[in-house]
This record gives structure tokens, sequence and C-alpha cells, in this order.
């Protein structure tokens, strides 16, 4: 049905308009019902539906129906599987036509840029590349079902400290390449009905009303055709926001923001046409829901299903010295309380009430030889001597001992940011005892957010289970048996230890988060400084191998409109059915300006039977291979050579291969007075100019000089000469007297106006 929305907004008072502009209460938007409008609801979340009945809050305090929670996206964006994350966003919309929900508040793609955000359990990835992929393949199954979805928290929240009140400061190349990018991905390639604006300030603005964010980027550059919502409580000025692109504020504000916009436009300080836009864009959404209701069936042990095999394709198979697939002819300990009280979720507004939640002991086989010793508890970080006597026995007396380890709910929430990156110091120390009797040792670790592992290099087994919603037990029971082969991949990298994170010095405090590390978040900082990590970026292992053979790049030369197919063949060399994630990075080696040494820009997920060999194809254009330059407000990447590496993770590269480029793109030319010789020579439109100022240059210097010691050694080069002429501004050839001042200018002018 197509709906003449300017019509219905015609007979709608300022007032119902204004309305519209805010939330009836916590998680309605408001109706009018004598023109036919419906009261429609959203909710959370990202990874299960947190629809709230009785009792609103945007914290996660008060209880919501009874849902399946999905693993939060710490571990689904470690599947690396686009189809699984549309399979996920297809039960969600589901559930949601179910439920009457119009909007879903998520997925969240905010980037990792520290280990110690509280949130980074809900955010996909530290590379934006992956979250944006991920993130878009998620809503396109939501979308499906005509449940639209809120893209969250637009832009740059990265930390809890101070979330409504600091300002995060980056400059735009960092903003527009690695905070950015996931949310315009998902603008182009699944147009989310909505976006949440973030709480923070960026550089000095508030999300909520900043035009440039709102309008500019969102809307002008990506073509974002829904709706901004803000996030809760998120509005400081409303009017201010409204006209920068802020069209509906939640929750209610009691009605005082909307009278403000009554206010505004009677005073002429807000023209009404802005208002009755923003209203024409969240009716369209409102009736896109409204007018494609579905009769949708759907049961929460289904959807229990899919969260386990979401869980088992994502975990994440870290260490593994021959000691798993565990037998069932084994006698193991499963040690540590998270075995029967698995920490699945984190805190705070994602937060489900789950209707079942499987541990790992409910799911072993009847047949297994099992013994279980709780060791510590899952809730906090309290040593008990005779629970840890006790679970060092079991150790002792099996043949293999299984450590569930994790951190406690209260050490990571929405809400507040972690101070380090330890596990309980009663677990660190449980599992030094343990592996003084033991030899055989699994850990299996429960954490949204990386942890330091004193004892990485003494235990044969790990497995970063992550949180792995309500279906975690059946998952890791999956994995440690055998039944399915590990196929995750760290969307993160681990470092060692806290200050290692790029971010360490200028994280967290302060009313400005200076975002000095600029680009380099994440393997981008770690793989350029080649610093060693605990793991790398898509690393994890498999109960086969794979084998990466002929590459095939389609281009040797590619030019700004080429698009350019590479194709790599993967076969499995093992014994068991496996799934392997084929990562594409991209070098730059022109060294044009400063950037990571590599850069995610492709990956696939294939299937593979044992001997099985699969051709595995990527695309690149040529924003593939370039950077954000804001001297032209555009992506840019400089004519030469760029390698394109095709790894296993971003350290494990198996094949590569050179391309180059040969762009018509050039950047302005500004040739003034303080340019130096060797900006000039480096620039092809100048280097005839360049190579006869460098002559004049090296003769003004005279020859090389001898050292007056009288030992005929060398005191200045030629190469020295060189590169001390590189760094002259020009107007040292007119000082220096090699020509006149009006020709030189003269000369300036003639390489301008190329
Ligand atoms: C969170 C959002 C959430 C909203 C509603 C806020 O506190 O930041 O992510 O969607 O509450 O619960």
């Amino acid at each position: 049905m197509k709906r003449d929305l300017k019509k219905l907004i015609s007979q709608m008072t300022l007032e119902e308009k204004a309305g519209m502009c805010s939330g009836l209460d916590f998680w309605h938007l408001k109706g009018v019902e004598r023109l036919g409008i419906p009261s429609v609801m959203v909710s959370d979340g990202p990874h299960g539906l947190r629809k709230q009945d009785d009792k609103a809050d945007h914290l996660g305090l008060n209880d919501s129906i009874k849902a399946v929670c999905f693993p939060p996206a710490v571990l689904s964006a470690c599947s690396f599987d686009r189809d699984l994350m549309y399979e996920f966003g297809d039960a969600i919309g589901k559930e949601a036509q179910a439920n009457d929900l119009s909007v879903v508040l998520g997925p969240a793609v905010n980037i990792k840029r520290s280990p110690l955000c509280g949130r980074n359990f809900e955010y996909y990835s530290e590379d934006p590349y992956l979250a944006g992929e991920t993130a878009a393949a998620f809503i396109n199954g939501v979308q499906k079902h005509h449940v639209g979805t809120s893209i969250k928290h637009f832009a740059a929240n990265n930390q809890e400290f101070n979330r409504m009140s600091a300002s995060s400061d980056a400059d735009e190349r960092t903003l527009r390449e690695i905070y950015f990018p996931a949310f315009e991905t998902a603008v182009k390639k699944s147009q989310p009905y909505t976006v949440m604006c973030s709480y923070n300030r960026i550089n000095g603005t508030y999300a909520s009303e900043d035009p440039w964010l709102l309008t500019e980027v969102l809307r002008d550059e990506w073509g974002f055709e829904g709706y901004v919502m803000s996030d809760w409580g998120a509005v400081n000025e409303r009017v201010a926001g409204l006209k920068a692109g802020l069209e509906l504020e939640m929750p209610s504000s009691g009605g005082i923001n909307d009278r403000e916009i009554v206010d505004a436009v009677k005073d002429g300080s807000l023209s009404e046409a802005v208002l009755d836009q923003a209203v024409e864009r969240i009716l369209n959404i409102i009736f896109q829901y409204t007018d494609h209701r579905e009769e949708q069936e759907f049961t929460l042990e289904a959807d229990h299903e899919l969260a386990r095999k979401i869980a088992s394709e994502s975990m994440v198979l870290l260490k593994n010295d021959s000691v798993l697939p565990l037998k069932e002819t084994e006698k193991i300990a499963f040690i540590g309380e998270f075995a029967k009280k698995p920490r699945f979720q984190g805190g705070g507004s994602s937060h489900i009430n789950s209707f079942c939640v499987s541990n790992i002991l409910d799911e072993v086989s009847g047949n297994a030889n099992i013994t279980y010793a709780k060791g510590f508890p899952s809730d906090a970080d309290t040593y008990d001597e005779a629970l840890a006597r006790e679970a060092v026995s079991a150790a002792k007396d099996a043949d293999k001992a299984v450590i569930f380890a994790g951190l406690p709910d209260s050490f990571e929430s929405e809400g507040y940011d972690r101070s380090h990156m330890r596990l309980p110091e009663c677990q660190n120390r449980l599992i030094d005892e343990i592996l003084a009797v033991q030899s055989e040792v699994i850990i299996v670790l429960h954490n949204g957010s990386p942890v330091e592992m004193p004892w990485l290099s003494r235990v044969k087994g790990l497995l970063e289970a992550y949180l792995g919603g309500q279906a975690v037990g059946g998952a890791i029971a999956d994995i440690l048996f055998g039944r399915v082969c590990p196929s995750g991949k760290l969307a993160e990298t681990l470092p060692y230890k806290l200050s290692d994170n790029p971010s360490y010095l200028f994280f967290g405090a302060g009313e400005h988060v200076e975002y000095r590390e600029g680009v380099f978040v994440g393997y981008r900082y770690y793989d350029s400084k080649e610093m060693p990590v605990a793991f790398p970026f898509g690393y994890g292992l498999s109960y086969t191998n794979f084998a990466y053979s002929n590459l095939k790049v389609s281009l040797s030369e590619l030019s700004d409109n080429d698009t350019v197919t590479v194709t790599v063949d993967v076969t499995n060399t093992g014994s068991v059915e496996g799934k392997e994630v084929v990562q594409l990075y991209v070098s730059d080696l022109t060294h044009a300006v400063r950037r990571p040494i590599k850069e995610l820009k492709g990956y696939e997920k294939v299937s593979l039977m044992p001997g099985e060999i699969k051709t595995v194809s990527f695309t690149l254009d040529y924003r593939s291979f370039a950077w954000y330059n804001t001297q032209i407000k555009d992506w840019y990447a400089a004519a030469g050579d760029y390698e394109i590496l095709i790894g296993a993770s971003s350290r494990d590269i198996r094949l590569s291969e050179n391309i180059r480029l040969t762009t018509q793109k050039l950047l302005p030319l500004h040739v003034h007075m303080n340019t130096t010789l060797g900006e000039l020579l480096a620039d092809e439109r100048t280097a005839n100019y360049a190579a006869d100022i460098k002559e004049r240059m090296l003769s003004f210097f005279g020859s090389t000089t001898t050292d007056a010691d009288g030992s005929g050694d060398t005191a200045i080069t030629e190469e020295m000469n060189i590169a001390m002429a590189a760094s002259m501004p020009l107007r040292n050839i007119a000082s220096f007297g090699l020509c006149s001042k009006e020709d030189l200018l003269a000369m300036i002018d003639e390489m301008n106006r190329q």
C-alpha cells in the first residue's frame, strides 16, 4: 500500500507533529488515533529480545519476557560468517514480529578501541570491515521481516566512563577509517530502518545534535533513508538536535521537549518544514512495519538450537597441544563454577531473560567419565582452600582437567569500564596449583573482552568461549568432544598485557578523550609495530588443517573504476570435515601516507570435507586500497604498488601478490614558498622543476668536503647534501641567491597552474 504521508502530515496539528518526535513512554512511540497512526513498540536488543511488559528501564534492571539469549556480538563476530549472521537476524526478525516489536535496538558496532570498555561484549570487532559486514548481514536478516533495526551507537562511543558527557576527540581521518565504516557499510548494504545516535560528544559536539554527523555524513554521503533515534536520554538540546537530523528522542521527555519544538516553530527559530520532514521519516518506518505484519510462529526451543549452532561456529580454539578433542573413554575433571553456572551474557540494556540455559555438565553424554569440582565461585574473587583442595585432587585423579574460568558479572558491564585486564586472582592461583599436579590442562574462558593469561605457556588447551549465549554449555561440549570442528577466528587481537594496547595512555578519564593512536587500532597497531601478542586478529585453530594455493589476481594493473577478482584454492588436508576463514588483507607499498601495515578487505568462510578443494573468490575496488584524505575530503589511493595478502590470520599470511594502481585521481597541487624540494621531487607534476632546483642547490653546497684532520675521510658526502637539500623550502633558493624572488614566484605560479 502506497501511503500519502505528506497529506497525512498536513492533517496533523503542530502539537501532534512535535509529539511524534519523542517516545510515548520507555518503549513506545506515540500514535495519533484519529488519523490512524498506531503507537508502535521498540525493544532491545542485539542478541535477543528484551521486551518489557511491566516496569521499564534501559539498564537491564527489571525483568522482560522470557526469550532466547543468542551469543552476544563479541562471540558471533568470531564466526566470520555472513550467512550465519543473516540466519541469526532472520530468527530475531521472526521473534520480533511474533512479539509485535517494530524495531530491534541493535546491532551495536562500535569499535573495540581498548580491552577495558565495559560494553565490548556487545560490540563486534576492532576491525571496521568485519564489524560492517557482520552488521549488514544481521540487519538484512531482521529486516527481511519488515522489522527495523537500530544500528548503534553512532558514533565513536568506545568507553562507558562518562559516556553521556565525554567527548571522543579524534581527527577526521581516524573517524572515517576506523569509527565510521561499520555504520557506512551497513547503511549502504542493508539500509537499517533506524540509526541510534550515541550519548557522547565527538570533538566537542553531542552526537545527538551534530549536523555533520547526522545529516551530511549519514544522509547526504551514505544515503541513509530511515530515521535517527537518540540513545536513551542522549538528547541535550532538543531543537538543535532536530535541526541536526535527530528525528526521534527516546524515551519520553514527559512533554518538555515536545513543547520546546512547538515554541520554536511558533517563534520562527525552527522551520516547520524541518519538523514535517522528521515526522515523515518516522511515519514511513512505522508504516513499513505495520503495513507488513506477518503471522510468525517460532519456538523458543528451535531458536535455542540456532543459538547453539551460532555459538559453536564462533568459539575460538586458541591452543591445542594434542589434548582435544576429549574422548569419552578418558577420565575428565571439570573444574570451576562456570561449568555449572556459565557466564553467557553481559549486564545492562542487552540483558535477556533467558528461557533456559545449558551448562556443560548437562550436555556431556551419559557415557563420559566426568568429575566436577567447584574450585572457585563464578561471581566473586574469593579463594577457598577447601574448594581448591578438592579441585586439585580431582584434577590429579583424572586423565585431563578442564578448567572453566572467566570474568564474574561485576567485572564488566554496560555503564562502567574495567580498570585492569586480569582474571580474578583466585582463578589464576587455582590454575597454577592444578598445573603443579596435572600436565593435561585445558582452559575454557567465559569473558566479554580479553584477559591476561599468565599460565598460557603451561596449559595444553585453550578455548575462548567468550559469552556464549544461553546454549553455551551445548556449544562448548560440541567443541570439546569433537562433535563440531572449531572454526571461529578472533575478531580482536588478544594482547599479552593491557599496556601493550595502543590507547593505553589515552583511554578513559577526562572530559576530552583523545584518540591519539589515530588509525592504529587493534592489529593495525600491533602488526605495524611487530609487537608480540598472545593471539593475533583472525586467529583460530581447527581439528583439521588447510592448505592455500593458486593465488590469482585478475588484473596486474588497476585503475580508478576497475574491480579486480582475487581467487585462491583452499584444501582440507586433514581427516575431518571443517571450515576455514580465508582472509584478504591489503598492504600499501606506495608509502604515500603513514598507514597500518595491513588492513582487512575481504574474508570468506568455506566448509570442506577431508581432501576437498574449493576456490574462494574476493572482489576489490579502488576503495579497498584507499585511505581517507582530509585535503580532498574523499577516499584516496596513491598510484603505485599494493600487496594483496591471503592468510589464515593477520599474522599467518600464506600467499601474496602485488598489484599496481594507476589512478587518475590526483591530489590538488599547492606549491608555496615553504614547499620543500623533497615534496616537489615526489610529485610527478613538479618533478621536472625539482630536478633543476636540486642541481642548483647541490652546486650551491659545493663539492663534497674532506675532514680537516688530514685523514682524507669525507666529511660531507653527496648523499648527505641531497638529503639536506630535500628538506630545504623553496624560499631558500631566493635567499641563497640562486634565483631572484620574482623568478621563483613565477615558477611557483607556473607549477600551480598545471
Ligand atoms: C543503551 C542502548 C539501549 C537503550 C535502551 C541505553 O542505555 O545505551 O544501547 O538500546 O539503553 O535500553
